[in-house]
């Protein structure tokens, strides 16, 4: 799992288009990390397929190897053996690289009874607390105690309580749903999380021996079990990898399939992107997409799934500027997350951003230059931008893009698109 430092690579991005062909779209990167994490419930050898080939999953790797986990990979096959005895102890310089080592807290608190694991930090889109982590694993009988900035958390007796989160928070509710596995008694979570990568990791416990139900739904039961056992699993479809193709056909134009996406996990998505004058229908190998027209100006709202996701909206805000009219977008989860407009406006795009709204007036064509990728989707975004720009559009901190994805550049490139990565010759 070793990854060159692609720290200075850049993406040089020119016109292209229409884009034609097929894509096959990988495993979700936010589900593949919780699975990971999950292994570490209880000993055994987990089999996990379709993880995708990106440097979050290399990072969780290393959280858990320091815990004492050995991880194999066979292409897009993880094999994770997790032995009787490991530390539960997630130190700074592997937190740090990966805000969702947090889902380690969770699992260790149900098979271990306690856990130290260093806070990640921000992000470059704000802050990203764990309260609501911590107070649904308290209401199941942790306890923690934050400090030197590593938290550290225990538990004699899980027990299996009523929990209702103030917010559908992702994170929260998978670490509520690991640590009630193991826990006397059921859990009820309400106001969870709604999202695919959560009915996927539910199934995975499933099929681990726990008893999870309503994954998927705002109410999730878990009737807790003694035991488990390790299991193997195949990873959901990435929908937001399928939303990046979805923006660079919206700018760029042609007839793509996106090979085992789902559009069910995307409906909301395909019905704004269905407005701005992007076809998308189900097909039987994943999801067919094509347009032909110029965008049409929308307005766009985040809100947790089944709304519009908020890792879509950079993508969107990059389609916006070039669609045709006036555009209000609302970000709802991350309060900085239009952090990377400077640069859209750099490129010549006309955005006003006030709080957590953004006025994009749509432009006819941006002109390239040199941008940065702040952070994963806001990187893919600017990839999106440089297909609408005339000229060169050079993507500087692509190791954000990497986080995310498996070989953007290779997929768009098999589409048509004039997308080409230039190595740094010092990372070689
Ligand atoms: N929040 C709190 N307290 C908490 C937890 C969350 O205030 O204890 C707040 C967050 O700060 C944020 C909101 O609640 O404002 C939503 O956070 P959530 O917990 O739902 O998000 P997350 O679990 O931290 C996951 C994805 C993100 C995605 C969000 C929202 C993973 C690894 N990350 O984060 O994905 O944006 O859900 O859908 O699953 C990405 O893939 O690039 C990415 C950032």
């Amino acid at each position: 799992m070793a990854v060159l430092d692609a720290s200075q690579d850049r993406i040089e991005v020119r016109p292209s288009g229409p884009l034609e062909g097929s894509v096959i779209i990988g495993g979700a990167k936010n589900s593949a990390l919780k699975l990971m994490a999950a292994c570490l419930l209880v000993e055994g050898t987990f089999v996990i397929r379709n993880v995708p080939q990106i440097q979050d999953v290399a990072a969780m790797a290393d959280v858990l190897r320091v815990m004492g986990v050995s991880i194999t990979r066979d292409a897009n096959t993880l094999i994770l053996q997790r032995p009787a005895v490991i530390e539960p102890v997630a130190p700074y310089e592997f937190t740090e690289k990966l805000r969702a080592s947090t889902a380690v807290l969770g699992p260790l608190l149900a098979s271990m009874g306690h856990a130290t694991v260093a806070l990640p930090g921000g992000d470059n889109f704000g802050v990203r607390p764990i309260d609501m982590h911590v107070a649904g694993l308290e209401a199941i009988g942790c306890r923690f105690e934050f400090s030197a900035g590593q938290v550290q958390a225990s538990v004699d007796n899980l027990v299996g309580d009523h929990v209702l989160l103030e917010f559908p928070s992702v994170g929260a509710t998978e670490n509520i749903m690991m640590a009630a596995t193991l826990a006397k008694g059921s859990t009820v979570i309400d106001n969870a999380a709604r999202e695919p990568e959560i009915a996927d990791l539910a199934g995975f416990l499933n099929q681990m021996g726990a008893q999870v139900s309503g994954a998927g739904t705002s109410t999730i039961t878990v009737e807790g079990t003694q035991e488990l056992y390790s299991a193997e699993h195949t990873v959901v479809a990435d929908r937001i990898e399928a939303a990046t193709f979805l923006a660079t056909l919206g700018v760029a134009g042609g007839e793509i399939i996106l090979e085992g996406a789902n559009h069910d996990h995307m409906a909301i998505l395909c019905r704004k992107l269905e407005e701005m004058g992007v076809r998308t229908s189900s097909d039987p190998s994943g999801v067919w997409a094509m347009c032909q027209e110029p965008l049409r100006a929308v307005d766009v709202s985040t809100l947790p799934y089944p709304g519009l996701p908020t890792d879509c909206k950079p993508l969107l805000v990059a389609m916006l500027s070039v669609a045709d009219g006036v555009s209000i977008v609302t970000e709802n989860l991350f309060s900085e997350r239009f952090r990377y407009v400077d640069d859209l406006v750099r490129m010549g795009a006309d955005i006003r951003t006030e709080g957590h709204h953004a006025v994009i007036r749509g432009v006819d064509k941006l002109s390239g230059t040199t941008v940065r990728a702040p952070d994963i989707r806001a990187g893919a975004a600017m990839v999106v931008a440089g297909m609408a720009a005339e000229g060169v559009t050079t993507v500087l901190d692509v190791h954000h893009i990497d986080r995310g994805y498996e070989d953007l550049v290779g997929k768009l490139s098999s589409l048509g698109a004039d997308v080409r990565r230039i190595r740094d010759d010092r990372s070689v």
